[in-house]
């Protein structure tokens, strides 16, 4: 991931090279089984190169700690990883741009829950023009990939009513990686003869799989 930030560190694709101080790709586990893609950089990631770090970061580590995890545990990035001008909202041309690195990290981490914090990140992940108050802190299975969309932490502090459903939704999240993670093992433990491609042929014909 160094060697990638370092190949994109000039990256000029898209307008907000013009007012970024720094790209700010990512943070934390880089083998994680879950994965926050948040909006953009702000103030405070733009001059230390972290995304997370100002007061939406604070509450998002507190939201971690709550259900007994850390940053070093989780993968933290963002949906684009410049800052835009006065922390306007990112543009679709700008999210497109950088869509592909944020594609080629998940392809480096392969998490197994990509939680994604507010709509922006949701709509570009998901491909939905469900908003998040119709998605928030459901598990939404997709092979076996799981995503699980969440309020962005700083609406919470915009919207103080918004930071007790983060919290229900974190624990919500919880209970969906235990699940998973019996999920995995199932599929994990699964004895090779038990795979329908080695079933007699009459039998995997009769189950329509071929
Ligand atoms: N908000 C975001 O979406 N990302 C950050 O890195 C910080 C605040
Ligand atoms: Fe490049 Fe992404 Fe920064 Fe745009 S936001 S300049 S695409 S790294």
């Amino acid at each position: 991931m160094a060697e990638f930030l370092e190949d994109i560190s000039d990256c000029p694709k898209c307008n907000l090279c013009k007012s970024r101080s720094r790209v700010v790709l990512g943070a934390g586990n880089e083998h994680a089984e879950i994965i926050f893609v948040g909006e953009a950089p702000g103030v405070q990631e733009d001059k230390q190169g972290i995304p997370f770090v100002g007061p939406a970061g604070q509450f998002l580590d507190q939201l971690l700690k709550s259900i007994e995890l850390d940053r070093a545990d989780v993968y933290i990035t963002n949906t684009v990883k410049c800052r835009p001008p006065d922390n306007r909202d990112p543009e679709a041309d700008e999210i497109a741009a950088c869509n592909p690195y944020l594609k080629k990290q998940l392809r480096m981490i392969e998490p197994r829950i990509i939680c994604t914090l507010g709509n922006y990140a949701t709509k570009t992940i998901l491909k939905t023009s469900s908003g998040i108050s119709q998605l928030h802190g459901k598990l939404i299975r997709q092979g076996e990939l799981a995503y699980v969309p969440l309020f962005h932490p700083a609406a919470a502090l915009h919207k103080p009513p918004l930071r007790n459903v983060l919290i229900e939704d974190f624990e919500r999240l919880q209970q969906h990686l235990d699940a998973e993670k019996v999920r995995w093992k199932t599929i994990l433990d699964e004895p090779p003869e038990s795979l329908s491609a080695l079933e007699p042929e009459g039998q995997a014909e009769q189950m329509g799989l071929f």
